[in-house]
């Protein structure tokens, strides 16, 4: 098998070597973040935002998903892919659950899907443990769930809610769930978390000491001037880059600077 496999991920974590985890969505992006030597792809329903123009990730449908997963796939060879269960896809029942995972892994290609929610997903996460879907969990700030957190808000502040979060993640441990990304939390939560499980954390917004980190590739690669949340880091500005680029093109075409005789075809 040509791509990382979930026990290879779980060996790097193991180790103490980070887990290095971006989104994509399309098969240009897949190639450039494999050059790059990432870990795992997630083909995350933050499609709905950064792709589709939604606010939130409550439109983007497993149709959707499996396409761009498809996408994602034919562009690289060697990074996992985890394929994200949209809201809709597996909350109705465990036989739904069942169904829409197969078809992501059958149709888009990836090795292993992501879902949302702690306790109440627990059932669902071993029915497709039991029949060999690997499955990646997702606690703290589950943006599927936004409209019932009333916005994106940091998640297990209180006492209460830190016990919760601990409770979820040890569940989907005890369910199957072979890693966990926990985003925004307070990093000292995380901590708790990481230590109490022996599957790896991956973080967004959960501090320096997950096994490993996801970004969304377009907020990494800044390509969104307003988007500038505390736990983002912009490795690139390609906002101003690609807008720069694009102006300069047209200025070029109307002067009729381009195509000049050395881009015309003889
Ligand atoms: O959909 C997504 O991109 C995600 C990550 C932010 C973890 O779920």
């Amino acid at each position: 098998m040509r791509r990382l496999t979930i026990s290879q991920l779980q060996r790097k974590a193991l180790k103490g070597d980070k887990i290095v985890m971006v989104t994509s969505y399309d098969a240009t992006f897949a190639r450039l973040v494999e050059e790059a030597g990432v870990d795992a792809i997630l083909i995350g329903d933050s499609l709905g935002m950064v792709i589709q123009g939604h606010d939130h990730t409550i439109p983007v449908t497993l149709e959707d998903v499996i396409y761009h997963s498809r996408a994602v796939a034919r562009g690289c060879h060697r990074p996992h892919l985890v394929g994200d269960l949209p809201f809709g896809s597996y909350q109705v029942s465990v036989e739904e659950a069942l169904a829409s995972a197969a078809r992501l892994m059958k149709e888009g290609g990836v090795q292993s899907v992501k879902l949302e929610g702690g306790e109440r997903s627990a059932t669902a996460v071993r029915r497709m443990t039991e029949a060999g879907i690997p499955v990646m969990g997702h606690i703290g700030l589950t943006p599927q769930s936004v409209h019932q957190l009333s916005g994106y808000k940091v998640q297990g502040r209180t006492g209460a809610a830190a016990e919760q979060l601990l409770r979820d993640a040890v569940a989907l441990e005890e369910a199957g769930c072979y890693a966990l990304v926990l985003e925004s939390i307070p990093a000292s939560l995380a901590v708790q978390v990481t230590q109490r499980l022996s599957v790896p954390t991956i973080g967004i917004g959960a501090g320096p000491d997950c096994g490993g980190q996801v970004l969304v590739i377009q907020d990494l690669l800044g390509l969104d001037n307003e988007f500038n949340p505390r736990f983002l880091k912009k490795y690139a500005h390609l906002h101003d880059a690609i807008v720069g680029a694009v102006r300069d093109y047209g200025a070029e075409v109307r002067s009729g600077a381009f195509p000049s005789t050395e881009h015309a075809l003889p």
